[in-house]
């Protein structure tokens, strides 16, 4: 049955891809717009994975090494809130916390992305926009001060937020290139509406807000860019959906609960990082490739570093395709029936998280491969070092190591261990940055 419906939406993918993107009318803005964000993805795309993550991994060892101890606790201490001084406990934090003067040195952030969306600096060099106006009444011409005015302008673009808002999208939200959402210094939360899309889009970092309950909306017509505005399908209820975009970097967001993923890379996607956030309260977490027969998502390189997978996650983190996922130093504290899965061959490297199991013995595994029989999955590289597997968590690996290139062993860094990912993602989410006071 499940084979059946996969079969026919393949087909229907295939004659009628716009509407599965959303577009119900692809006019030759959009034609031009596809073209270019291939063209940039492309171009993004490393052909040696290994020395993005190399990078990554000498970096997580020199932001540890100049802390202190690390605390080998087994779980998550939710009601322990953190007292102390400001602290950065990881290379991608180190970059830009615990100043005083952060809020008069946003720009600082857009430097701070590492791993395969390492290249995203959004609006850096524009100016700064603020957001006065929670509202969403009108998606074609939106008001000045609103957030959708803000995304869709020309040009880079650093979007902040005049005080804390409660923002409830009446359709997707269509964020243009070269744009920050920054929300350091309010509590900006994005709920009870329709969720965040980059579609055919280059260099984009949305940091610091809360994304919940997102809806699958109508569509209709969207301005999506300060000269053009689309005729959109029904939006599947993502709260962040990333497609055929790239440079894409997501950092410090508390997601949880959508009516689709919490975040989708799709569709030839790459170069993207998603770091610091905290998940919880979700089925389908992250969806890596949408479809066995995207060949194109053979460019995608993604890293997953330092999120909190949380309270009342069941799958998914992530689910992958073709490409290439770097999961590192992540805290997996919950999944109801497995946390990492594929299909079609991607290639995930799997490096100093902790995966705690949940009590159901049939959920032990932390890996699962769909549509593919064991002598082909077995050849796919799936492979785990330095990872904490704690309550029978076991992964299973497959295929060869993942560096056999002409690479001296000495050059690549080894990963923190397993039992330091709960200090390395100890401030995952959203945080309550105050004007004035390190953050
Ligand atoms: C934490 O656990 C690791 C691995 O079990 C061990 O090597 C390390 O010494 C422990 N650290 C502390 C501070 O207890
Ligand atoms: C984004 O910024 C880059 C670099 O400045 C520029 O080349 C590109 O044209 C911009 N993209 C858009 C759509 O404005
Ligand atoms: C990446 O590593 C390969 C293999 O050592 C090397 O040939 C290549 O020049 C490196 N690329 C970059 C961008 O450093």
């Amino acid at each position: 049955m499940e084979r059946m419906t996969f079969t026919f939406l393949v087909a229907f993918a295939i004659t009628i891809p716009c509407l599965e993107a959303g577009i119900a009318f692809f006019d030759d803005y959009l034609k031009k717009q596809a073209d270019v964000a291939h063209k940039i993805a492309l171009y993004s795309y490393v052909p040696n994975p290994e020395n993005v993550t190399a990078e990554l991994n000498q970096q997580v060892k020199g932001a540890m090494m100049a802390r202190e101890k690390v605390s080998n606790s087994t779980r998550r201490g939710l009601t322990q809130k953190y007292r102390g001084p400001c602290l950065a406990t990881n290379p991608i934090d180190r970059c830009w916390r615990c100043r005083k003067n952060w809020a008069k040195n946003r720009f600082k952030l857009a430097k701070c992305s590492k791993g395969f969306g390492r290249r995203a600096v959004g609006g850096l060099g524009g100016k700064i926009y603020v957001v006065t106006d929670a509202s969403d009444n009108d998606l074609v011409n939106p008001r000045p001060g609103t957030l959708r005015y803000g995304v869709v302008q020309k040009g880079p673009l650093w979007i902040i937020f005049k005080h804390g808002m409660v923002i409830r999208l009446q359709q997707e939200l269509l964020i243009s290139s070269n744009k920050t959402i920054d929300g350091r210094g309010a509590n900006v939360v994005i709920m009870d509406g329709a969720g965040i899309t980059m579609q055919y889009v280059n260099n984009v970092i949305v940091h610091g807000i809360r994304i919940k309950n997102i809806k699958s909306k109508n569509g209709g017509l969207i301005r999506d860019g300060a000269d053009h505005i689309s005729l959109r399908t029904r939006s599947d209820g993502d709260a962040i959906s990333v497609f055929a975009s790239s440079n894409i970097w997501i950092d410090h967001i508390s997601l949880s609960q959508a009516e689709d993923g919490l975040i989708d890379v799709i569709y030839g996607s790459t170069a993207v990082t998603i770091s610091n956030c905290h998940l919880t309260k979700h089925n389908d977490v992250m969806l890596f490739g949408a479809n066995d027969q995207h060949t194109l998502d053979k460019i995608m390189q993604i890293t997953v570093a330092f999120n909190h997978f949380g309270r009342g996650l069941v799958q998914r983190m992530p689910r992958c395709r073709f490409g290439f996922v770097h999961v590192l130093n992540n805290d997996y504290t919950h999944w109801l029936m497995y946390a990492i899965g594929g299909s079609a061959a991607p290639t995930i490297l799997s490096q100093g998280n902790r995966f705690i199991a949940p009590h159901n013995k049939a959920a032990k595994e932390v890996t699962h491969r769909d549509y593919a029989t064991p002598e082909q999955w077995s050849k796919w590289q799936w492979r785990s070092e330095k990872d904490l597997f704690m309550n029978g968590a076991k992964f299973i690996q497959s295929g060869p190591p993942i560096r056999k290139l002409p690479f001296r062993k000495g050059f690549l860094m080894k990963p923190r261990p397993g039992h330091q990912a709960y200090r390395l993602t100890r401030f995952s989410g959203a945080l309550n940055c105050k004007v004035g006071v390190p953050c």
